[in-house]
This record gives C-alpha cells, sequence and structure tokens, in this order.
C-alpha cells in the first residue's frame, strides 16, 4: 500500500525540535510506519505557479513541503481557516472574523495542493487531514484523480446553528461528501455532523454511510491516541545539554512543593484564562497549597484575536503572581518556550495535577500524554474538561471532569486533586493507562485505513495492519 498523508503542517522529523500541536506528534509516526509520503506546507511561499514535488526522505518515508501561493495565503492560513473555521468548528462564533476573498484563497490554496498530489502517480490512497483541507477531494476529482481518498477532522465539528456562521458552509459540506471516509474524534462530532446533513440536505445516514449522486461516504469516529511505548523512550530520552539545564533550573522552581502543569499552543480555545482564574480561587483559599506551571508557546501571532488573547492571558498572571507569589516562588509561572517531547514527558511526571481545561478540543493528547508519564507508584491526577475529546475517553472515575467555563469548578478539582489520597490516585490512573496501552495510534491508523479500504477495494486489505 502507498499512502500519501496530506496536512497543511507537517512534523519537523527532528526529536529536538518541538511537535506544534496533535496532529503533527499523531502523523508522524503513521507516516514514518507506512513508508508514507507526507505532503504540507513550507514556511516559505511560492508564486503560485505549479513546481516538481520537493521530495525529501525522513526515515522511512519522505516528505514534500510545497511553497503554497504568496497572494492567496494569508487569506488561507490566516483568513479563512483560523478566524472563520477554526473559531466556528470549536462554537466560539463571537471569535470569528473574515475578509472579502479569503474563503477564494482557501480554494485557490486547496486546489494548488490538489494539483502537487495529482503529480504522486505512483501512489494509492489519500488521507488528508483536518479543517485547512475540506474541499481538497473535490478539487482531485475536479482533476481527474479518483483513489480512495480519506478525510480526518483532529478538531470538533460544531452543532448546525453554529455551521450556519461559515460562509458557503453548504458548498463545504457537499465538497466534503467527496471523500470515501470521513472520521471525526468524538460522537458528539459524527453526530453533529450528520445533523447538518440532515438539517441543510435531508440526508441521512445508512448503517454509517451517506449516499448522494458522486456515490457513497463512510462516516465513523477514530479516536485518537498516543503510543505509549514512544512515550516511554521519551521518558527515558537524554536531553541535549542545554535543556537538560532549563529543565533543572524549573524544576528546582518547585522543590518542596506541589505544582501543576499545563501545556498549551497560546489558543483562546484552550481556556488558559479561566485556568489562571481558578488558581486565583485555589491560593485565595489555601495559600500555597498548589503552583501552576504553564507552558503556552505563541501561536498563529498574527491572528488579531490570538493577540488580544495572549495579553489578557499574561495579564491575569501577572495579577495572580502579584496576589499570591513570594520573593522565592511565583505562584504561577509562565513560559513561552516550546520543548521536547522528551523534555515534556519528565515534566509530565513531575507534576502532581495534570490541567487540561480547553473550553472546546477535537481530543486533546496532551491529557492521554500526563497520563502515560506518570509513575505507577506515585502518579498524578488529571483534571480535564469535559468539552475535550478525551472526555468521551475518560470517565468520572478516571479523570476529574470539569466544566471548563466555570473557575470555581476547575478550582474545586485540583484542591480535590492536591489532596487525593494515594489509592485513589492509583485507581483512577490505572484504568486510565489501560485504555490508553488497549488503543494507541497505531490502532487508530490502522483502523482508518482499513474502513478506507472498505469504500473501494482497489487496495488488498491486509496491507493495513
Ligand atoms: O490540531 C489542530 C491544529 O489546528 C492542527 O491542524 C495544526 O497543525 C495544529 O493545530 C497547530 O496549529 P498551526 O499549524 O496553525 O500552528
Amino acid at each position: 500500500m502507498k499512502l500519501v498523508v496530506i496536512s497543511n503542517r507537517v512534523a519537523p522529523f527532528d526529536p529536538n525540535k518541538p511537535q506544534t500541536g496533535g496532529l503533527a506528534a499523531g502523523l508522524e509516526p503513521v507516516v514514518e510506519r507506512f513508508g508514507a509520503l507526507w505532503m504540507g506546507s513550507s514556511d516559505t511561499r511560492g508564486d503560485g505557479t505549479d513546481q516538481p514535488l520537493p521530495l525529501v526522505k525522513t526515515g522511512a518515508g519522505d516528505v514534500a513541503r510545497l511553497d503554497l501561493p504568496e497572494a492567496d495565503y494569508p487569506g488561507y492560513y490566516r483568513g479563512f481557516s483560523n478566524s472563520t473555521l477554526w473559531p466556528a468548528m470549536h462554537s466560539l462564533h463571537q471569535r470569528m472574523s473574515g475578509a472579502e476573498g479569503d474563503y477564494d484563497s482557501y480554494r485557490n490554496v486547496n486546489a494548488f495542493i490538489a494539483r502537487a498530489a495529482f503529480d504522486v502517480r505512483d501512489r494509492d490512497v489519500f488521507w488528508v487531514h483536518d479543517y485547512h483541507l475540506l474541499p481538497l477531494a473535490a478539487e482531485l476529482h475536479r482533476l481527474g484523480v479518483d483513489r480512495p481518498t480519506g478525510f480526518f477532522l483532529h478538531t470538533p465539528w460544531p452543532a448546525p446553528d453554529m455551521i450556519e456562521h461559515v460562509p458557503r458552509h453548504r458548498e463545504l459540506m457537499k465538497s466534503m461528501l467527496e471523500y470515501d471516509l470521513l472520521g471525526f474524534q468524538t460522537n458528539r462530532d459524527l453526530n453533529n455532523f450528520l445533523a447538518c446533513l440532515r438539517v441543510y440536505f435531508g440526508l441521512k445516514s445508512k448503517d454509517g454511510i451517506v449516499t448522494t449522486g458522486r456515490g457513497q461516504t463512510r462516516l465513523q469516529k477514530f479516536p485518537i491516541g498516543i503510543d505509549p511505548r514512544q512515550f516511554a523512550e521519551h521518558l527515558a530520552a537524554e536531553l541535549s545539554p542545554a535543556e537538560e539545564e532549563k529543565l533543572s533550573s524549573l524544576l528546582e522552581k518547585f522543590e518542596g512543593s506541589k505544582f501543576a502543569i499545563g501545556v498549551d499552543r497560546l489558543d483562546y480555545t484552550k481556556g488558559i484564562d479561566k485556568r489562571v482564574e481558578a488558581f486565583n480561587h485555589v491560593l485565595a483559599a489555601n495559600p500555597g497549597s498548589i503552583s501552576l506551571l504553564q507552558i503556552a508557546p505563541s501561536s498563529r501571532a498574527d491572528v488579531g484575536e490570538y493577540q488580544k488573547y495572549k495579553e489578557g492571558v499574561e495579564n491575569a498572571i501577572s495579577q495572580v503572581n502579584a496576589e499570591h507569589g513570594t520573593d522565592e516562588r511565583s505562584a504561577i509561572l509562565y513560559s513561552n518556550d516550546s520543548f521536547s517531547q522528551a523534555a515534556l514527558a519528565r515534566l509530565y511526571r513531575a507534576a502532581n495535577v495534570g490541567v487540561v481545561t480547553p473550553l472546546r478540543d477535537g481530543m486533546n493528547l496532551v491529557a492521554k500524554e500526563y497520563v502515560a508519564a506518570q509513575d505507577p507508584n506515585d502518579p498524578g491526577v488529571l483534571v480535564l474538561s469535559k468539552f475535550a475529546g478525551a472526555a468521551e475517553d475518560f470517565s468520572e472515575d478516571e479523570a476529574l471532569l470539569v466544566d471548563p467555563n466555570h473557575p470555581e469548578e476547575i478550582a474545586e478539582a485540583i484542591s480535590r486533586a492536591t489532596n487525593m489520597p494515594l489509592e485513589e490516585r492509583v485507581r483512577r490512573w490505572r484504568s486510565m493507562i489501560d485504555k490508553i496501552e488497549s488503543y494507541t495510534i497505531p490502532d487508530w491508523s490502522a483502523d482508518y485505513l482499513r474502513e478506507l479500504h472498505k469504500s473501494r477495494i482497489t487496495v488488498p486489505a491486509d496491507q493495513f495492519h
């Protein structure tokens, strides 16, 4: 089986460089495992004319980073993808903005990527990822490419009323039905999409399949996981001397006290502001009981909403520190630095509580990584948003589930986690790690590709294992 993976962002393929977001972390092992070709955006722009594929070997696979067209890139990435679709997918329509022409740029870039993919003649299967590329199958079909083509959405899919806010939503959803398989993270996302098909097109699925004039589209949930074995390797890996020093000096600051950890791209969907408010409540009630290490690498900094959010978060942290910090210790230690997976694994293990409280999230792999990094004999506690996809995997008997919009509720969970007896921590952790180990990222990709195979019979099924 020859697989082409297509997404906007491509992993750095360098263990010392940090991954940006769950998609890159999730797909790197898939590309290596299947010896796939991964196509996506480079860091530079082109003039929009078609180029020969810039293929680079990554190990078992290949990567082709495309110079997306300069003229359309802002409308495609900053505009339609991240100022329109991203907030809509997370049900935050108040954050939406958009400019005339964004949608055209979005379509133009999708058409450009489809032309590049058209050149990959010796590949059997296309697997497309995330909201940047909703119409890619339609563009491939327009070029006459007719091979099994699947799509996986890493973000949530919202309810019909929310999608109404997105310009050209009907056209977009119609183009999504040109995929042979649509994969979602959770039942909630799958059901929302099915509700959209009913509301906007009067379409119903039968046995998970929707039939249109083009053909059939299968729809299914595939909750993405992590590779616990690879994560164990991260835990054991040596850090570069510079990162080792950075880590030691960070951990020194928490010596002799408890700390919680939050690791998120600096994004308004992640609920960092509410989390900071929650710490204010915790520390007002129990001064010095726990501190927070918040790692928040800057993200999409050229989008206005992200700049405003960053300012708000930083002001709130300064206030909490002014009120509850001491000369020796900050109440909240905040860093915009990115860390390697190996360094993060060590920080997760050292932290007594993992706080993962996005307002909404596709899955949130930090939740699973935090659990995977724990010491089985003395594990920490996961405080998890009810609206993260991971909350469909973990029950109330495992994580402490909270409404991320209510700082008081998060505060209560943090205090409970801080004081949780060892026996209860072990019981909750054991149950979560069993789940993580029973459905790993290799299972996820194999399951997805097996289903994609079912939608067409051109590729032997035994190749997906
Ligand atoms: O996981 C969602 C996602 O939007 C990915 O598609 C993306 O690669 C990641 O977050 C990071 O965002 P960006 O690529 O815009 O930095």
